[in-house]
């Protein structure tokens, strides 16, 4: 694993303690706080939890927080099942999701901050208009020059789809990204392994008829390149999934075109 790093603008301070108004089981939080129009620095806030009094994971803890304790907190969540991808943020060292952590699979205190390397908008809301432009770099969508089949979809035969399997259950959270050092320091030009899986997710599309283009578009000393497969990415993925070898399999596919 990398080392832990916190986000862009961060020198972290103490500071408020909510103690847990019932007396069960407690767990501790230090929750990652900034508020830019405060012209304050961040800061930590240490939050009580009574786990006896609270779900099982890590987002259930943040929402008590939020509903019982300071309302100001910021944080995003929607579907509190690993499908949206928005509660991506570190906990305790590691990049997930706060809504498929297990509060009980984390000794000792819990720290939370917003996903490395990242502007802070607000608490643990990255701004993700960067990782966002760069997806839509790669056209994330079907490209085709031949006409539709009359009144048929463009289909696949069932082999086909499954060169797609761990490349569309992908969920852009950017867990991936955020822990890659080759991110950090060149995500001006690297694409980062979330948005290299989601190209070679279209790369590896039968239906798709852009292949060439976008294998230019990808050829590139720091779009591609930058990857030095270090594997954090692989690691993190809270969906399982392999970006490093999806972006193993685009270099493949740089290099086939040209011998
Ligand atoms: S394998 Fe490549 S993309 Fe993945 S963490 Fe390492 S350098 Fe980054
Ligand atoms: S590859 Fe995994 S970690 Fe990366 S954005 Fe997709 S789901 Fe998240
Ligand atoms: S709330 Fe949707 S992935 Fe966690």
């Amino acid at each position: 694993m990398a080392e832990f790093r916190l986000p862009k603008n961060s020198v972290v301070k103490k500071g408020t303690t909510h103690k847990s108004p019932t007396s069960g089981r407690i767990k501790k939080f230090k929750v990652y706080r900034y508020d830019p129009d405060s012209g304050q620095n961040p800061r930590y806030d240490d939050f009580e939890i009574d786990l006896d009094e609270c779900g099982p994971m890590v987002l259930d803890a943040l929402i008590k927080m939020k509903s019982e304790q300071d309302p100001s907190l910021t944080f995003r969540r929607s579907c509190r099942e690993g499908i949206c991808g928005s509660c991506s943020m570190n906990i305790d060292g590691r990049n997930g999701l706060a809504c498929t952590t297990a509060i009980e699979d984390i000794k000792g205190d819990i720290r939370i901050t917003p996903l490395p390397h990242m502007d802070v908008i607000k608490d643990l809301v990255p701004d993700f208009t960067h990782f966002y432009a760069q997806y839509a770099s790669i056209k994330p969508w079907l490209q085709t020059v031949t006409p539709e089949p009359a009144g048929k979809e463009r289909l696949q035969s069932p082999e086909d789809r499954s060169k797609l399997d761990g490349l569309y259950e992908c969920i852009l959270c950017a867990c991936c990204s955020t822990s890659c050092p080759s991110y950090w320091w060149n995500s001006d030009k690297f694409l980062g392994p979330a948005i290299l899986l989601q190209a070679y997710r279209w790369l590896a599309d039968s239906r798709d008829e852009m292949t060439g283009e976008r294998l230019d578009e990808l050829e590139d000393p720091f779009r591609l390149y930058r990857c030095h497969t270090i594997m954090n990415c692989a690691n993190v993925c809270p969906k399982g999934l392999n970006p490093a070898k999806a972006i193993a399999e685009i270099k493949k596919m740089e290099v086939e075109r040209i011998i």
